[in-house]
């Protein structure tokens, strides 16, 4: 039986022997154990929390808590108790994802209850509510469940219904839903209520053909610069050209909601991140009127490192990014709290490079940002190494006559192999330069790296192991490529 108290007396007695190597100095993670997809991301009573998928025991999935760290700033994390634990008959099998939202002062958590039948066809997956009027002890409702089978529509699946995302707009609250059709296909079901404990069903706000990944998973939605967007993130999305390559992949929509019929048009498409690690996304919107996104930095389906060598934990989440929209386009931005971390300025300028490498013997960059703009006008290909010792590199390519920018961990360290059918280990985006310009903002921790291209218009995020001292740079240029600018900082948390 599972308790919070068992999960806390674990997490107290057990932390110690946790093995730092490769523990991100300033990305969020657990103290202990294992995490997935974010969850309940609320900006409370002036500081910020984040919630998550919790396994405190082991370093590999198992019955789903919900761990809690809150910040004031996004970039500093403090690890406070676990808040739920799968501890009564709807959730017995665990407290799956799910969103939070204030009311009367309180937070009201609503998360996924899992109960694991006899057989596949068994499984049921319900909708919760736990409440908390200190931001830290949750009490989970007698009215729960909330919302059942018996509230699906006809097409619905019991045994796939989960990862609510609840907003509020005018005097109701909006619960959606993610689901699986009888047909094979992905949807997101809409949900409506007055109290956040009576909910009906509204309608089919967005349906997925089976082509379109069999299941759809952790659906959010926003306003932004004139346009509504729905993020989710799918389980076996096919691959389709460059994109997809991961087991599973997140898409950004724009369109327009229709919140009287509750049915959401659809005008754009698109991958959210382009790296290897990137899954379940949740925004919010903080008191500066920032859209704020924190996704798990982290793929399912293929090893994890910290775990095969025993070190007590595995999973961290990407650095929280602000999104905007230009041209129905999705943009991203690491928060700018990040920069109050930044120290040890080194700074190159007009270094111009021609059929030569250059390698920055004074820089080091290891937990670091990295801002380099570059002119390829002249150029035909930049190869830019970071995290490299003698025998490990993580490899950035900008090819300057496909505008492809590549990221390549096939040489970062040690090996990640997934259920894909082939070994996937770079990603690449297209990427046309900005005035013939372009700008990377690259982000390294201990085993993460997250690349801003072209000020934020695409990001690539990927997980790297170097098994050694890894934090030399060295840039190389086919044609004539010029560094206008290259800045670094450590970060320091
Ligand atoms: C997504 C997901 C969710 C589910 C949770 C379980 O990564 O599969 O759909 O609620 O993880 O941990």
């Amino acid at each position: 039986m599972y308790t919070l108290k068992k999960a806390n007396t674990y997490i107290e007695e057990n932390r110690e022997r946790v093995i730092a190597d490769y523990r991100n100095d300033y990305h969020l993670m657990a103290p202990i154990g294992w995490i997935n997809d974010p969850n309940g991301f609320i900006y409370y009573k002036g500081e910020y929390h984040l919630f998550y998928q919790y396994y405190p025991y082991e370093s590999v999935w198992g019955p789903m808590h919900w761990g809690h760290s809150k910040s004031k700033d996004l970039i500093s994390w403090e690890a406070v108790p676990v808040a739920l634990a799968p501890d009564q008959t709807y959730d017995k099998d665990g407290c799956f994802s799910g969103t939070a939202i204030e009311k009367d002062g309180k937070i009201y958590l609503m998360y996924t209850g899992h109960i694991l039948g006899e057989t596949e066809e068994d499984t049921r997956q319900v909708q919760c509510i736990a409440v908390s009027s200190d931001g830290i002890n949750f009490e989970k409702v007698k009215q729960n469940p909330v919302i059942t089978e018996a509230d699906l529509p006809k097409n619905a699946k019991p045994q796939d219904f989960r990862d609510p995302k609840v907003i509020k707009k005018g005097d109701f609250y909006y619960s959606l839903i993610a689901s699986k059709a009888e047909d094979g296909g992905g949807q997101i079901l809409l949900y409506k209520s007055v109290d956040l404990l009576d909910w009906e069903f509204v309608s089919v706000m967005l349906k997925g053909t089976k082509d379109e990944g069999p299941m759809w998973e952790c659906p959010d939605i926003f306003e932004l610069d004139g346009k509504d967007v729905l993020l989710f993130s799918i389980d076996g999305l096919p691959k389709k050209d460059n994109n997809f390559l991961n087991t599973h992949s997140v898409l950004a929509i724009t369109g327009k909601m229709n919140w009287e019929n509750g049915i959401f048009e659809k005008e754009t498409e698109e991958e959210l991140d382009y790296g290897l690690d990137f899954y379940a996304p949740q925004t919010i919107e903080d008191d500066k009127n920032r859209r704020i996104m924190i996704s798990w930095m982290q793929m399912w389906g293929r090893n994890i490192p910290t775990e095969t060598k025993q070190h007590g934990w595995a999973g961290s989440m990407t650095l929280p990014r602000e999104l905007f929209i230009k041209n129905k386009h999705v943009y991203q931005r690491p928060v700018s709290e990040i920069r109050n971390y930044y120290t040890n300025k080194q700074s190159y300028n007009t270094i111009k490079l021609s059929d030569e490498a250059k390698e920055f013997e004074t820089l080091s960059a290891q937990v670091s940002a990295i801002e380099l703009v570059i002119d390829v006008k002249s150029g035909k290909r930049l190869d830019l190494e970071v995290r490299s010792n003698v025998d490990e590199k993580t490899l950035l390519t900008y090819d300057c006559d496909t505008n492809i920018l590549e990221l390549n961990r096939i040489n970062s360290g040690i090996k990640l192999i997934g259920k894909e059918e082939e070994l996937v280990f770079k990603r690449s985006v297209y990427c046309e330069p900005d005035n013939n310009k372009i700008d990377l903002e690259i982000f390294l921790d201990r085993a993460s790296i997250e690349v801003f291209v072209n000020q934020g218009k695409y990001t690539l995020t990927s997980t790297i192991y170097p098994t050694k001292k890894a934090d030399n740079i060295k840039i190389t240029a086919e044609g004539e490529v010029e560094i206008i600018r290259l800045d670094k900082w450590d970060i320091e948390v």
